[in-house]
């Protein structure tokens, strides 16, 4: 028996706390589905100064920062740290030093405290911001992951266990959507802007789309060289670009192999819901595009409000109460984890 089952139909609030990479966040979560409290601290406007996230920066202002964030965390909760059932902190993958900062303090404040501790991993925490969101939403389900650095589609065969059926060999859709938006000048990160920029165009150019045979992994790389390239030689020769026309084009490209994929996904596991998750997820056509696909194909499809498609630390606090309840606790000797597999 676990330590939280007799927890289970009384308010159990879980701190959880995200530093993987620009956001210093805390958060409180009864029972992994209702949120008491929410902090965000976003580095992104100090990182866009360099066109990228600076690692050193980052742990940086992590360190000046994670103190106040879950505090004020605590506050708005009305709780005090003796109130908490459980500390969750995300361990990997992500940026070393950035990782270190939240593993350490969550270390210290359990330790202090006196609560367990949960390690999180930080895809199974964008997953859980749909167990938040969807208060019914049970295990099993198929999901398409989607970030800056990951492009999964995962069978979730129960709360933490995953099968991952697809990924992506190169670039990640966040990235590839980053890196365009960069070569068209729209600055960091460039994929939400490139999504707003997307809404007021017409695809105009015919990006490749690369499938793997009997695979349902993700390539973006050729597209993304494909679209950077274009850019160029346009340049060169002095024509007018219209970026909206531009924008349009990339997001077709990088959502239609993201649908096309999840499509061939729900045939093959005849899963009748999929889930959502991760930054990408916010985008606006993949989420008409998804749900076109839902439609067409008689299934259910749940993704999170926009708020927590990016990172966020209520999906950390909500993925640690759920590894928590089949007792998975961490010890006092937790580290970062750069490079972690799902
Ligand atoms: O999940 P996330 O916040 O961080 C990682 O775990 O990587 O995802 C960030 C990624 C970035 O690449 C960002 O450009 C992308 O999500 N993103 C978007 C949109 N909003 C965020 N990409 C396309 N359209 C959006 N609306
Ligand atoms: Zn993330």
């Amino acid at each position: 028996m676990s330590r939280m089952d007799n927890w289970k139909n009384k308010p159990f609030p879980v701190l959880g706390i995200e530093t993987s990479c620009d956001e210093t966040a805390a958060a409180i979560v009864d029972n992994g589905r209702y949120v008491r409290s929410e902090v965000v601290w976003s580095q992104v406007r100090r990182h866009a100064e360099f066109g990228g996230v600076v690692p050193e920066l980052a742990s940086r202002m992590h360190l000046e920062s994670i103190a106040s964030v879950v505090d004020l965390a605590l506050k708005d909760a009305h709780l005090s740290p003796a109130d908490l059932g459980a500390v969750a902190v995300t361990h990997g993958p992500g940026l070393v030093g950035a990782l270190l900062v939240g593993v350490g303090f969550a270390k210290a404040f359990a330790y202090r405290q006196q609560k367990p501790l949960i390690a999180v991993h930080h895809l199974a925490g964008h997953l859980a911001a749909n167990y938040v969101e969807h208060e019914d939403l049970e295990p099993p389900f198929l999901a398409l992951i989607v970030s800056g650095a990951h492009s999964h589609l995962v069978l979730v065969e129960d709360y933490g266990t995953y099968r991952v059926i697809g990924r992506t060999r190169d670039d990640a859709a966040g990235e590839a959507f980053d890196k365009i938006a960069r070569a068209m000048g729209l600055g960091y990160p460039g994929g939400k802007r490139l999504d707003e920029l997307a809404k007021e165009g017409t695809p105009i150019i015919e990006l490749p789309q690369t499938v793997f045979p009997d695979s349902l992994d993700f390539s973006f790389s050729g597209m993304k060289t494909a679209a950077i390239n274009w850019l160029h030689r346009q340049k060169q020769r002095g024509e007018e670009v219209l970026l909206e026309d531009v924008a349009a084009s990339v997001q077709k490209a990088i959502v239609d192999a993201l649908v096309s994929h999840t499509e061939a996904a729900l045939y093959q596991t005849g899963s009748k819901t999929l889930v959502v998750a991760g930054g990408v997820a916010a985008n606006s056509g993949l989420r008409v595009g998804l749900k076109d696909l839902s439609e067409r194909m008689q299934i259910e499809v749940k993704m999170p409000r926009l708020s927590w498609c990016t990172d966020n630390a209520v999906m950390i606090a909500s993925a640690g109460y759920f590894a928590g309840l089949s007792g998975e606790y961490a010890s006092l000797d937790l580290n970062a984890r750069p490079v972690l597999a799902m």
